[in-house]
């Protein structure tokens, strides 16, 4: 693939970035944007309902209306290098790596009501690429932020005083942090070659490597603040019981880890429930850690042994923005911004949208477990664990403020491996890897005496090839042909079942969680704790002016073997609503073969 030279300054970035605005950045601009230093200095709670809805946030219809471009990639390349963009070269990204991270401006996808905020980084024209830090430090390492010593926390407590205390123009105070995560995923960046698509780099595979670049140097400035390069930024451990619960150092509201918007109820020691569905109520106890287990068994082993249904679909240049979330992303992550967020702000502010989330100084320490799965993924048996190898993946480029205040632009490539970052995580046990769910016990009689349901008619079995597109208002059930039955050992071992749910329609303003079993005999599906459960969708709400059109993809070699399913013609597949009923169309369900 041909490269691009990586341009050491931006034509039309202000050589005098004082007084920071978004004018002095941007390609598109708005009087009306609010400083992140006002925003942050409105965020209390007496003050958060007025604020977030004191004005209707600008339609960008007319942006929407400009048609995208409608080259195929190869012209683009062409119209780059005839000037497309003046002065401004290409951003260091190859043309399919979608990010042009020289292009900053308004961020468009913000919920209704919400004051426009400026999500840009102060205006600087130098940018460098990354270079590797040098082998002569320590490993940084992350520790589990519910297990730290006394002297640890105050470190940590120390580090996030001095960040919140930085003037919020500072690309290190924690206004200008949290604004990161929504000028990414609030669509304030451009396309390379496609300046009317929009930019989110949730919900395809770009979703791990951002992240993982965002903390990396989140964690930098902290330990720099500190004067303590070793600083591991502690994480979330909520994968195991002891850790599911928000850490104990958060909740203490006179520290400057806490947020006041978060859900009152729950509060420690309530465990995170990793299959939160705000209108289910969440089980308790030892039947929450075995659900808990499970959904980390299914997301992490079972239905996700090749890159893209663990690390998302790919998204290159020219495409829409939701290309469709990898297992993790899909469940636990979304569950932990829901669960967390305070169910009576408006949009679930503040870990419940994107714009908000990164105001929240859980939201790093929850990612920062969400990281460690990629770590640990890639060591689990399988073949197919590995990283992409797409060249559009490796060269997709991000913009950070390094920890000397330097723009640096990083590629997805040099992110895969944390020890060359200078950081691991600190080993702790993994409750759920053995943690194989099993099928449930057959029933004597179908719907005969005894069973709890009797009176309620069965949900019909339809055909998955005439039964869609459906609207979600109730269970669906439908049998679903397979490509392939009684494959031997080797060929599971290369290539893997995929149930794969089309065309999933809804607004992305709503909240959409659904559940999918295989060949369950009950009406009332249980959870996870079972075999039959496969997978399920979600999603954390964010604006859009069309619907969102995704997909839905579980990896099921493993759980056919466990429901004794092997041999079967097809199965029967029941799609469970949970939240959002009746919001979400379906549009097919199929059965396929891939690595
Ligand atoms: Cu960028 Cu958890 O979201």
């Amino acid at each position: 693939m041909a490269s691009f030279p990586l341009p050491t300054t931006v034509g039309h970035l202000s050589k005098n970035p004082s007084p920071p605005s978004a004018a002095s950045f941007s390609s598109s601009t708005s009087t009306t944007t609010t400083s992140n230093s006002q925003f942050f200095l409105n965020q209390k709670r007496s003050h958060a309902k007025k604020f977030l809805s004191c004005r209707a946030a600008k339609d960008s219809a007319d942006k929407e209306a400009l048609s995208d471009g409608k080259f195929d990639r190869r012209d683009i390349l062409v119209g780059l290098g005839a000037g497309l963009y003046g002065t401004t070269a290409v951003s260091g990204a190859a043309f399919a790596a979608p990010i042009d991270v020289t292009k900053c401006g308004e961020a468009t996808t913000l919920p209704t009501g919400v004051t426009k905020i400026d999500c840009c980084p102060p205006p600087n024209p130098d940018i460098i690429d990354f270079t590797f830090p040098s082998k002569t430090q320590p490993l940084r390492i992350r520790p589990p932020a519910h297990t730290l010593d006394a002297k640890y926390v105050a470190k940590f407590k120390k580090a996030m005083q001095l960040m919140r205390d930085l003037p919020s123009d500072d690309p290190h105070s924690f206004a200008q942090q949290a604004a990161i995560h929504c000028a990414y995923c609030d669509s304030s960046y451009q396309m390379v070659g496609f300046p009317n698509k929009k930019i989110d780099v949730h919900f395809s595979w770009l979703f791990f490597p951002f992240h993982r670049w965002y903390l990396y140097f989140y964690e930098k400035i902290l330990g720099k603040l500190i004067d303590d390069p070793t600083f591991g930024l502690p994480f979330w451990n909520w994968d195991s019981p002891a850790g599911a619960p928000i850490p104990s150092i958060f909740a203490d509201t006179s520290s400057p880890l806490y947020d006041v918007l978060r859900d009152a109820s729950h509060q420690p020691p309530l465990m995170a429930d990793l299959n939160y569905s705000s209108s289910v109520a969440s089980l308790t106890g030892d039947e929450l850690i075995k659900s808990n287990n499970t959904v980390m068994y299914n997301q992490m082993v079972s239905s996700a042994k090749t890159p893209e249904l663990f690390f998302g679909k790919p998204y290159r240049a020219g495409d829409d923005q939701i290309k469709g979330q990898g297992a993790i992303e899909n469940i636990p992550h979304t569950q932990i911004h829901i669960w967390t967020g305070d169910p009576n702000q408006p949009n679930g502010e503040d870990m419940g949208r994107f714009y908000s989330a990164g105001r929240d100084p859980i939201f790093y320490s929850h990612h920062a477990n969400v990281d460690r799965m990629w770590n640990i993924w890639k060591t689990l048996p399988g073949k197919n664990r590995k990283d992409f190898t797409d060249t559009d993946y490796l060269d997709s480029a991000f913009l950070f403020y390094d920890e000397n205040k330097q723009l640096v632009r990083v590629k997805v490539r040099d992110c895969l491996d944390t020890k060359k970052l200078g950081y691991d995580y600190k080993e702790v046990p993994l409750p759920w890897l053995k943690s194989r769910p099993v099928r449930k016990a057959k029933k004597a009689s179908k719907g005969g005496a005894g069973s709890a349901n009797a009176a309620e008619a069965p949900t019909p079995i339809e055909d998955a090839s005439t039964a869609f597109p459906k609207v979600l208002d109730k269970i669906i059930k439908v049998n679903v042909p397979r490509p392939k039955k009684s494959r031997t050992q080797e060929e599971k071992e290369d290539e893997e079942e995929i149930l794969e749910i089309d065309g999933i329609e809804y607004d992305g303003d709503e909240y959409i969680k659904f559940d999918v079993y295989i060949n369950d005999e009950d009406e009332v599906q249980s959870g996870p704790a079972n075999a039959e459960f496969a997978g399920a969708f979600s999603n954390v709400p964010f604006k859009v002016s069309k619907k969102v059109k995704t997909n839905l993809s579980l990896g099921i070699t493993e759980l056919l073997e466990d429901l004794g399913a092997d041999d079967d013609e097809g199965l029967v597949v029941a799609i469970v609503p949970r939240t959002g009923t009746g919001k979400v169309t379906i549009g097919s369900v199929k059965i396929k073969i891939s690595s």
